[in-house]
């Protein structure tokens, strides 16, 4: 075989460099659409470790991490993988985001701001491309490899590709897939002309088109009857006005005789050299239906009705399928955005209702609506938390979407990372988790302070407390802080103010505000920040790219009609604007601008957020509801859980006690 070589395929033992193995558990962030039965079912089951329903699912992660655990669930069960991989610029990590410059003007244009990538997107950008062509050779190379493992034995993939490394690419599927399981090269021309000052304008990018095996379903594709060819072909008509074309019923015989066959009540030769196409049954069939007549010369010729048609049969170069132009209702405002023409004909030609459609390159999740459409399953993955959110966005846009969950590794990538840092030995336990909070106080700014249990650091005379790796920071994380507070004060601890930071990577819901008005009852003055999934990334932390941003703060009033109805009412959100440009922050003169969109788990059960009501800005309705009504079937206590993402993609939950009666 012809291998493709680049500077890391192989380690100093000569063995391949292999992908990463670690299969962590997927954490469920939120389910989308679930009826409450379904939910009470799912917990039930849960309960006694059963597996629940399929649930579509849209996880947040990297590639790296999502692929290899998927495995143990799904090797060898993926009916259809399509991936368009970022495959040349940084434009694959950066979006535009827009905010509504005033409210109460009904059709007002939005501002528009490019939001840069994150430092986690940087550095998937540096892991992808940081060597050049050799890098991104061996991210593609683990990235095919898992992928094979993923698909079935007849399963079907599509690797999506610009022109500028669509060749080197080719050679890694020859060698994963082989060279036998090529089914096509497609050419899909996006645009009909693209200026270059000097060479060919580039209108098209690549799919290759590889099966695992033999057995890969293929369903024919087809593409209506051009006008020129109805012109110039289907010339013959009926006196109903049916337009037909003839065929020609032979074919050539290859040195063989063809037999005579029956047409009506003659028996006929094929000419010379050409044998008859069909078998005797389907003359039959055709001359019953009237389809065959004679030409000048006595040979027979079969009628193919326009109407009857199923069309043109799609080959290899596709140029019916157009790039999403900046008017289409199906536009997300994602750079990259692939046409959902482009999916349905890559999902219809290779897979059946029900089938699994993977995509690990979400983007704006055009492969999971379409696969929705179609009635497929589907597992879609990003890095990016933008495109998480254009992606749930744009499926709850679709009448009747079936119930999905929203994932991520969560905190079990962070367990890995923690050990993989700082020691996994349980004899060392306490000494890994001071190794570990020095290394967040440090990235912080602060000083280790020794002694205390809740109390880790100080910064500028305030305390600070680091959350752990596996727990969001609690209600009784903040009275243990408290009361520590107040046993330090008076001691020669160092603190100046009554102030302290509360870092943590999870909260609980309702943390934020009323962690503060506990706190501040104690007079004690709290702040909530966020370690970012940043600090995981050695090559961000070594540039000292890291920033602790304070959480928003949410106000919503609840109130309770007769009947069992509640209702909420967004009353204030507070978000650190340090992404948002000035002119950008300037515009916003309402709190309703940061928020994107919203939703409303009416009766959370402490498992995972469910959302049941959402409310949330598009392309054709940018206004946002503020206000959202339920009632309810029972009497009773119920927890409302409030989740809002700004226009960033940034989430914050609030969760509100309401008695119904
Ligand atoms: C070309 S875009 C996909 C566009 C998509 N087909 C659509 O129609 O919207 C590539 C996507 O891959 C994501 N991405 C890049 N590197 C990744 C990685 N290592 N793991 C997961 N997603 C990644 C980017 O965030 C980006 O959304």
């Amino acid at each position: 075989m012809t291998e493709l070589i680049w500077d890391g395929k192989y380690g100093p033992d000569g063995k391949k460099t292999s992908p990463v193995r670690l299969a962590l558990p997927f954490q469920d962030v939120e389910t989308v659409n679930e009826s409450a039965q379904t939910r009470n079912l799912m917990l039930d089951l849960f309960a006694r470790n059963q597996p629940g329903e399929w649930r579509n699912r849209l996880i947040w992660g990297d590639k790296k991490y999502v692929l290899p655990s998927l495995l143990p669930e799904f090797a060898g069960k993926i009916d259809l993988i399509y991936i368009d991989p970022p495959f040349a610029t940084g434009a694959d990590f950066s979006y535009s985001a827009e905010v509504p410059v005033d409210l109460d003007k009904e059709g007002e244009q939005g501002i528009s701001f490019t939001k840069q990538p994150s430092i986690i997107e940087q550095k998937a950008y540096r892991d992808t491309w940081g060597n050049g062509t050799d890098s991104y050779a061996q991210w593609f190379y683990e990235t095919l490899a898992l992928l094979h493992e993923l698909l079935a034995e007849d399963g079907n993939i599509f690797v999506h590709l610009g022109w500028q490394v669509s060749a080197i690419i080719k050679c890694l599927l020859d060698e994963v897939f082989g060279l036998d399981n090529l089914r096509n090269e497609i050419i899909w021309q996006r645009f009909n002309f693209h200026a270059d000052a000097n060479r060919f304008g580039t209108v098209h990018e690549t799919l290759w088109y590889y099966v695992r095996g033999e057995a890969a379903p293929f369903n024919k594709q087809y593409m209506p009857v051009k006008d020129s060819l109805i012109q110039s072909h289907y010339t013959g008509m009926d006196a109903d006005g049916r337009r037909y074309t003839l065929d020609n019923p032979t074919a050539p015989a290859h040195g063989k005789t063809g037999k005579s066959m029956r047409f009506g009540d003659k028996s006929l030769s094929p000419p010379p050299g050409a044998m008859w196409r069909w078998k005797q049954e389907n003359i039959d069939r055709l001359w019953a239906e009237g389809k065959v007549v004679f030409n000048e010369s006595g040979m027979p010729r079969v009628k193919r009705y326009l109407d009857e048609t199923e069309g043109t049969a799609v080959h290899s170069i596709w140029t019916d399928v157009r790039a999403i132009n900046s008017q289409a209702a199906e536009r997300m405002n994602y750079p990259t955005q692939k046409p959902e023409a482009l999916l349905e004909r890559i999902i219809k030609a290779s897979s059946n209702e029900g089938d699994l459609v993977l995509d690990c390159f979400a983007g704006s999740g055009t492969t999971a609506a379409v696969a929705e459409k179609l009635n497929r399953r589907w597992i879609t993955a990003d890095l990016g938390r933008f495109a998480i959110h254009t992606t749930r966005k744009r499926l709850l846009s679709i009448p009747d979407v079936r119930p999905f969950v929203v994932q991520n590794l969560g905190k079990y990538e962070r367990q890995a990372w923690q050990s993989a840092e700082f020691g996994e030995d349980d004899q060392k336990a306490a000494l890994a988790q001071a190794r570990y909070r020095k290394f967040i106080l440090d990235l912080y700014g602060a000083q280790p302070l020794n002694g205390y249990n809740y109390l880790h650091g100080l910064k500028a005379g305030r305390m600070v407390h680091v959350g752990s790796v596996d727990a969001p920071v609690l209600p009784g994380d903040i009275d243990a802080v408290t009361e520590e507070f107040w046993k330090a004060v008076g001691t020669d601890s160092g603190a100046a103010t009554n102030s302290v930071d509360i870092l943590g990577w999870d909260f609980a819901f309702e943390l934020n505000e009323m962690g503060k008005q506990k706190a501040a009852a104690a007079n004690l003055n709290l702040t909530f920040k966020r370690i970012p999934r940043e600090v995981l990334e050695k090559k961000a932390v070594q540039q000292g790219d890291i920033r602790f941003f304070e959480l928003a703060a949410l106000d919503a009033d609840i109130s309770c009609h007769p009947g069992r109805t509640v209702s909420v009412t967004l009353k204030d959100f507070i978000i650190s604007p340090q992404d948002v440009p000035r002119d950008v922050q300037a515009a916003i003169t309402h709190w309703s601008q940061w928020i994107d969109y919203w939703a409303i788990d009416w009766d959370y059960k402490g498992d995972t957020f469910h959302n049941q009501w959402q409310s949330y800005r598009t392309k054709k309705e940018p206004r946002l509801q503020t206000s959202a009504t339920s009632t309810y079937a029972f009497p009773g206590e119920h927890t409302i859980v409030i989740k809002v993402i700004d226009i960033l993609g940034n989430d914050t939950t609030k969760s509100i006690p309401v008695n119904a009666q």
